[in-house]
């Protein structure tokens, strides 16, 4: 699939954008651990939260939906689960493979997660690695890559661990075997993640503790089922957020955005640069934080993002790097290491689509530094990764040219609909199959 965006327009509108796909993949797991029946309203229907969706199914979970955001899930309890009888494919999902796999470890049997090319590409090691600590057998291919082959059966011993990255897919995975573990299970970040899972697991009645970074939680207790309205994901709305910031004349409000502190470094960074955004309506919704978030076109300048952002934003960066191509004077990026290893090489593919569209961007070993300029049409490898693509098509407003965007079928992992929504707020977007 290929997107062809024509230059110029602007973003005008109130809408929604789909359901948050981190909480989505969470309300399937925690559902379908939980005792009773769990009702999720704005599932995302995405292929990433479908796949695990679809993997709870294969291991004998009555699941329900989804029909326009509904899912109804009939919990089995936190020993329930069945053997499933295929492989689990989880597709290009990188944080059902990593979360799963410690849900997996304290099965009674044992099971396989496959996925697709992109995801064979991404290191495993940071999940398996401290699983082995806790007495779990998570067996990949030499070099840390997938499949994963989760040895069932065992008994899983809680343990303190300190996380060499700041990561929320491996917090969450040693979260998730914790509830298996004899005793305690710590995990201590570097920095702040996002913290969905804490707050997912305290909402369905397990006790959770967070002690500045450290989390703590002890194995052996029940998860009661209960409702969870998904709220729409921040990291979808960043495209329309960044879209309205570059492209004179915009003006739109995003309803229903979950805005849980861990998870809005986008904001900050964009007011940072000068961005004209407010958060309004603000309200909890099932234990997370909802608010109505309106953009206005703003003049942007360039920054040198803060570190601290990084973790709260690391999702959104193709995004902000259109926003910096735009502004007045360069935009330095460090401490993003981690970008290198999300569904492509964020950094490198982003570098080398803003030299296609003219813009000075250089790559850097934890970063990159870009030199604002005047986008130009051209043609756009998204490397499947469906941020990058969708980035790239909002950069199309204040281009001089026609953008062509290629390898673009991964946005229904993330944002089914992207295409409509954004030609109904003022994106000159075909898509071409
Ligand atoms: C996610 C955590 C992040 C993020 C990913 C979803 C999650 O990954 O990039 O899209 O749902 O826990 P890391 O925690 O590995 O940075």
């Amino acid at each position: 699939m290929k997107f062809e965006v024509e230059a110029g327009g602007q973003l005008n509108g109130t809408f929604r954008v789909p359901g948050d796909k981190s909480i989505s993949h969470r309300s399937i797991m925690l559902g379908s651990l939980a005792e009773g029946v769990t009702h999720v309203t704005g599932f995302l229907e995405g292929e990433d939260s479908l796949a695990t969706l679809n993997a709870f199914r294969a291991m004998g979970v009555e699941i329900e939906g989804p029909t326009e955001g509904n899912v109804t899930i009939h919990g089995v309890g936190l020993h329930g689960l069945k053997k499933p009888e295929k492989d689990l494919d989880v597709g290009n999902s990188g944080t059902s493979i990593r979360l799963l796999s410690g849900l997996l470890s304290g099965q009674s049997f044992s099971s396989t997660m496959v996925g697709d090319s992109s995801l064979n590409t991404r290191p495993m090691r940071r999940v398996t690695v401290p699983l082995a600590q806790m007495n779990a057998q998570v067996d990949s291919n030499d070099d840390g890559t997938p499949p994963l082959h989760v040895k069932g059966g065992g008994q899983l011993k809680g343990f303190s661990y300190d996380m060499p990255v700041a990561s929320a897919q491996v917090k969450s995975c040693l979260l998730l075997a914790g509830l298996y573990a004899q005793g305690e299970t710590c995990v201590t970040e570097p920095a702040p993640t996002r913290d969905h899972t804490e707050r997912m697991l305290r909402g369905l009645g397990y006790e959770v503790t967070t002690t500045g970074n450290k989390i703590c939680l002890q194995g052996g207790g029940t998860l009661t089922a209960t409702n969870i309205d998904v709220p729409s994901d921040i990291s979808s709305a960043t495209f329309f957020i960044v879209g309205a910031c570059i492209a004179e004349g915009s003006d739109i409000t995003l309803e229903h955005v979950g805005i849980n502190p861990t998870r809005i470094g986008v904001i900050n960074i964009l007011r940072l640069m000068g961005a004209d955004i407010t958060v309004q309506n603000e309200r909890e919704v099932g234990g997370e934080p909802v608010a109505d978030i309106r953009v206005r076109y703003s003049p942007l300048k360039g920054i040198k993002i803060p570190e601290e952002q990084v973790p709260l934003a690391i999702d959104e960066f193709p995004a902000i790097f259109i926003a910096a191509s735009c502004a007045t004077g360069e935009t330095i990026l460090t401490g993003a290491k981690e970008l290198r290893v999300k569904e492509s090489d964020r950094i490198q593919v982003m570098a080398d689509g803003l030299v296609a569209l003219g813009i000075d961007a250089k790559p850097t070993e934890d970063g990159i530094i870009i030199q604002p300029g005047q986008i130009t049409g051209g043609t756009v490898d998204s490397h499947g990764d469906h941020r990058i693509a969708m980035s790239f098509a909002m950069a199309a407003l204040i281009a001089n040219g026609t953008i062509h965007i290629t390898d673009c079928a991964n946005v229904n992992t993330s944002f089914p609909g992207f295409v409509e929504l954004a030609k109904n707020a003022g994106l000159n977007i075909k898509d071409l199959n």
